[in-house]
């Protein structure tokens, strides 16, 4: 499909699907590298909903002793006035002392990674790295190292393979961009 509606915007083929398999490929390849050979069996944990497909692929093509688990960022409000609290959803103890690899869709300002980096460090995880299948390096502001980038784009709005406009589109095997309108 060339173009695709979702809600009240529209969206244009932006990735096709080979494309995607092949930059997922050469970020396994790196991962593969790094911790063949370490004697490490890390956990990939990937962050629902947006990481499923790409969760999916990634480990299809990991070739080192691994586990997957899932978890999710939850939001509620705390009863001070510091406001949002981020709560890990799925995670806990069994993580203390694990290699762990974030697994997430896309980075763009950066927030949500620093806070599940924040989470996992206070859980007594051994180390954090972060995995991504896209990176907005123009919207990023933290210091933050992003280990591993699958695709690097500008500013823009794209949803597929996983990625949502207000839920809808994730279903999707090539990524759309939003058409200014
Ligand atoms: P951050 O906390 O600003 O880095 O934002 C990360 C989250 O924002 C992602 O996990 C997505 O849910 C959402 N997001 C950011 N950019 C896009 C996009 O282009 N398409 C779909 N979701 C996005
Ligand atoms: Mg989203």
């Amino acid at each position: 499909m060339e173009r695709i509606e979702l809600h009240d915007k529209k969206f244009r083929l932006f990735i096709p699907n080979e494309k995607i398999e092949e930059a997922i490929d050469a970020v396994a390849s790196k991962i593969n590298a790094d911790y063949m050979g370490s004697g490490s069996t890390p956990v990939f944990l990937s962050v629902l909903n947006g990481s499923f497909m790409f969760t999916a692929s990634l480990l299809q093509k990991i070739k080192f002793g691994c586990e997957v688990s899932f978890v999710k960022l939850a939001s509620y409000s705390g009863t001070s006035s510091t406001g949002q609290i981020k709560e890990l959803i799925g995670a806990g103890s069994e993580l203390e002392g694990r290699d762990v690899i974030i697994v997430e869709d896309i980075v763009d300002s950066g927030r949500t990674i620093v806070e599940l980096h924040e989470i996992l460090t206070r859980l007594g995880v051994s180390s954090v790295r972060i995995c991504t299948l896209f990176y907005k390096p123009k919207a990023y502001k933290k210091s933050l190292r992003i280990d591993y980038s699958a695709m690097e784009i500008g500013n823009e709005f794209i949803v597929g393979f996983g990625l949502d406009y207000d839920q809808l589109g994730r279903q999707y095997k090539d990524i759309y961009i939003i058409e200014n309108q």
